[in-house]
């Protein structure tokens, strides 16, 4: 009798904290919306950045799609045609809206989005509340969640970057008073042996598929930096001619630098004094970690420092058994900011690995050996781009602390700038 009732409750409980996930994230990503005016939400910058509203839209329809359409017999969409404009890239499902497109939707207007964001809400979590029990259920639903979150952090590099490109540099929000953080921490190295390692995840709570399965990788020995490359350094590397280097640029980064006249980070000012943030235009902070880097900058800054990138291996290996702390959405900073110094740290353990800004490694986004995408359409989220893109590790300031993890794989293109994105140094021992 006792183990009967103690199974009901197990199943009662874990039905619970999934609806309770869901209330949870899916009312931040309205407060994420709440400084927003009206017309915030409609404007698309680049073809990368998708308006507020799109990905307020999408993200409900990726549940609509993988979950209600499929569970509920007699689901009806709000409206028919939702489907054409808010599905992203899933050719699976069938034709889309034009992607560089998306800021000439006017309509439907920002009160109807927000209308399918409470119908979506409604259906989900009646839903959850008659089979919060289901497995598959539960899982489809973490994995939308998990989805929901990495579109947070796109609403709010989308949006400063569309804010980046007014001439009156409005802000997101005031700007957050730091505690001062004390001395700019020197550079150091730590050393790891090598070795045979284990790397990607076991599997036992949510992960993407890109981070399965866990497997053995090859290490020479090797160092990494006890934080990340600050503001002041890259600015020596600006100062000391490194964008007019061309010994210490990848060709490609070559041609693109010169192609488009790159001479310094993504939103910094011409004086190289200031920065776009999401609290408009601020002074650079020296000691803050440098942001907003494509691949090859962040490769040519290390080439120039006499270091190199870290391969994803050798990242994961030191951030394996870090707790996942750090500068991260919920600190409510929407920033870089500088390490804290010494006194205040374990000197025995790297800083800034989780959050601050995603952290640029060597290695090319590919399968892990023994790699599976998920079954169906879903098998299209990761394991489509495992070509030309480039893994970054640890999060930033605007990812959600519940969503990263030590075997996450984010992956951009080496050309991408407008993700909060930076450098740790690795070398060769
Ligand atoms: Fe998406």
């Amino acid at each position: 009798m006792a183990l009967v009732e103690s199974r009901v409750f197990s199943a009662a409980d874990s039905r619970s904290s999934v609806t309770l996930a869901f209330e949870r994230v899916r009312a931040t990503t309205q407060a994420l919306c709440e400084p927003l005016e009206t017309e915030d939400f409609v404007a698309q910058s680049m073809p990368d950045a998708s308006p507020a509203k799109w990905h307020l839209a999408h993200t409900s329809w990726f549940f609509e799609h993988f979950i209600l359409k499929s569970h509920l017999r007699d689901y009806r969409s709000p409206h028919p045609q939702y489907e054409y404009l808010f599905n992203s890239y899933y050719q699976g499902v069938g034709p889309m809206h034009e992607r560089s497109q998306r800021g000439l939707l006017t309509r439907p207007s920002v009160s109807e989005v927000m209308a399918y964001r409470a119908h979506i809400d409604a259906q989900m979590i009646d839903l959850l509340d008659q089979r919060g029990a289901d497995s598959q259920l539960e899982a489809l639903t973490t994995l939308g969640l998990n989805h929901e979150q990495q579109h947070q952090e796109l609403l709010l590099t989308d949006l400063k970057h569309l804010f980046s490109c007014n001439p009156l540099h409005p802000a997101y929000r005031p700007l957050h008073q730091q505690a001062d953080r004390g001395a700019l921490t020197p550079m150091r190295f730590y050393t790891f042996d090598g070795g045979i390692e284990n790397i990607g995840a076991t599997g036992a709570s949510f992960v993407f598929d890109n981070e399965l399965p866990r497997h053995r990788v090859l290490l020479e020995p090797f160092a990494l930096a006890n934080r990340l490359v600050t503001n002041s350094e890259y600015a020596e590397f600006i100062r000391d001619g490194g964008y007019q280097r061309p010994d210490v640029w990848l060709s490609d980064g070559w041609a693109l630098i010169s192609e488009k006249s790159w001479r310094r980070p993504f939103y910094w000012s011409e004086e190289l004094d200031s920065e776009f943030t999401l609290s408009g235009m601020q002074p650079i902070d020296p000691a803050a970690p440098v942001c907003h880097l494509s691949y090859y900058e962040a490769d040519a800054f290390a080439r120039w420092a006499g270091a190199r990138l870290p391969s994803e291996a050798e990242w994961e290996i030191a951030a394996a058994q870090m707790p996942v702390r750090g500068n991260l959405l919920e600190a409510n900073v929407l920033h870089p900011r500088a390490a804290e110094d010494g006194a205040a740290h374990d000197e025995s353990q790297p800083r800034q690995l989780f959050g601050d800004v995603w952290e640029w490694t060597a290695s090319a986004y590919a399968p892990y050996p023994g790699y599976r995408p998920l079954p169906g359409t879903l098998g299209e989220y990761n394991g489509k781009f495992m070509c030309n893109q480039l893994v970054l590790r640890g999060g930033s300031c605007v990812t959600p602390s519940s969503h990263i993890r030590a075997t996450y794989r984010n992956f951009f293109y080496p050309n991408a700038r407008w993700q909060f994105m930076g450098v740790r140094l690795a070398r060769n021992v």
